[in-house]
């Protein structure tokens, strides 16, 4: 093997193959094929990485601004750019010394922008511009132009930003959470009395109910329905403003918890470890004020010590049953990147699961304010600039180990 150079480059030979002698040429072709990847020889891909890897991190693209889009559509998802996450992201990677880190929106400009800018990885900061499902558009661009990413696949994106798709396969999964039925315009007005699967599901169940749209964010439109015959205006109120699917669940009126889990590969003070499993952190408890019954997000009410506290070793099965969950989602779903799961208990403490963020919100922590998912990063000896450096880690190591073929302009950097 003379003409291998570099030590983590090879030659796979399978069957019949394996026993017929390569002339020079031959092998020079097979060693562009075949790309031998080990997670030890990651930290070493990465530094090479750091110097020639070229990254966007893209965030929400506006409609509003000229050339956006071609026609302004309806956007049933309460849209945000999400662009000073995508900044801090940024910000991270290049301290921790990635070289070419772009930011850029996810407008009809982008694939254009990935081209001239010689882009060859995202990291998806997004929830999309306008239209249905708009949380899927940019992975699906993403996958159609051949850029791979940090972020959820387009089907993943679909199910975790779709309540009611969540929730099914939940229910598939055997995970417990609050029974629900779907409601659209198209079905006719809704007649909780007459209405056969509303029977099916609550029965007797005259409420207190929630009400909320399928793709959300932020406790928007999310309201609490004490009485039945409540029900059918509040359902076309929250039709009415999404011009979209509705659920309408059962209220659970305990406690509240969040948990966040990725993938296995972390980093710990700059060093990458792989767990057996995903991995689950920061399992929190959400404090509600007196009368308040919905979770009130950021958006409206930063997110302090008085509200969110990490749960410690003072309530191990609590904090066991929150990261098994989390774990539990996480493989269900055959997941490959972040999220964060929003749980809640019913007055005899049985959790329930609400829905699992696709983009929870990785702002970087800085005074009192407090990030959900950052909380708990301490226990683990994890800086923000670990999680991060982890979750770009854990990516590769994936699509080395497993889908070289489709990243082979990345390959190619580290010959
Ligand atoms: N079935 C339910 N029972 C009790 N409370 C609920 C229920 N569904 C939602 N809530 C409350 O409403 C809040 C928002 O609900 P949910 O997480 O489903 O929507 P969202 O708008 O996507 O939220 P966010 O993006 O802020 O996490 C929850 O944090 C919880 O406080
Ligand atoms: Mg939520």
């Amino acid at each position: 093997m003379g003409c291998v150079s570099n030590p983590h480059f090879g030659i796979v030979l399978k069957g019949r193959a394996a026993a017929r002698p390569y002339s020079q040429s031959q092998v020079s072709a097979e060693i562009d094929k075949q790309f031998i990847y080990d997670f030890h020889l990651l930290s070493d891909y990465l530094d090479v990485l750091r110097q020639t890897l070229r990254i966007a991190v893209v965030y929400g693209g506006d409609k509003q601004v000229e050339g956006a889009v071609i026609h302004k559509t309806h956007n049933p998802r309460s849209w945000k750019s999400y662009e000073m996450v995508a900044r801090d992201i940024q910000a991270a990677l290049r301290e921790l010394g990635f070289r070419h880190v772009a930011l850029l929106p996810d407008d009809m400009h982008l694939a254009q922008r990935l081209k001239d800018e010689n882009i060859h990885l995202v990291w998806l900061n997004s929830g999309g511009v306008q239209g249905y499902s708009p949380v899927t558009h940019t992975p699906s661009t993403l996958e159609m132009l051949g850029i791979p990413y940090v972020g959820h696949n387009p089907l993943n994106s679909t199910i975790l930003d779709n309540k009611h798709l969540f929730k099914y396969e939940l229910q598939a999964l055997g995970i417990n959470t609050a029974p629900f039925i779907t409601w659209n315009a198209s079905q006719g007005m809704l007649k909780p009395n007459t209405n056969a699967r509303f029977k099916e599901v609550f029965g007797d169940y005259s409420g207190p109910f929630v009400v909320k749209p399928v793709s959300g964010r932020a406790s928007l439109l999310v309201s609490v329905v004490k009485r039945l015959e409540d029900l059918t205006n509040a359902a076309t109120d929250v039709y009415r403003a999404t011009n979209n699917t509705v659920v309408i669940e059962m209220f659970l009126p305990g406690r509240e918890f969040c948990v966040a889990v990725c993938g296995g590969l972390i980093c710990s003070q700059g060093q990458l470890t792989k767990i057996s499993g995903p991995f689950a952190f920061s399992p929190v408890e959400r404090s509600f004020e007196p009368g308040e019954e919905i979770f009130t997000s950021m958006d409206k009410k930063a997110i302090t010590a008085e509200r969110a506290h990490l749960i410690g070793d003072e309530d191990t099965l609590l904090r066991q049953q929150l990261l098994n969950l989390a774990r539990k989602i996480y493989s269900g779903f055959s997941l490959n990147s972040i999220v964060r799961a929003d749980v809640r208990a019913d007055t005899d403490g049985t959790l329930y699961v609400l829905e699992a963020n696709p983009k929870p919100d990785l702002k970087r922590p800085e005074n009192n304010v407090i990030s959900l998912v950052t909380i708990g990063l301490k226990e683990h000896n994890m800086s923000y600039n670990d999680l991060i450096y982890g979750m770009l880690a854990d990516r590769l190591d994936y699509m080395l180990t497993y889908r070289t073929r489709t990243i082979q302009h990345i390959v190619d950097l580290l010959k």
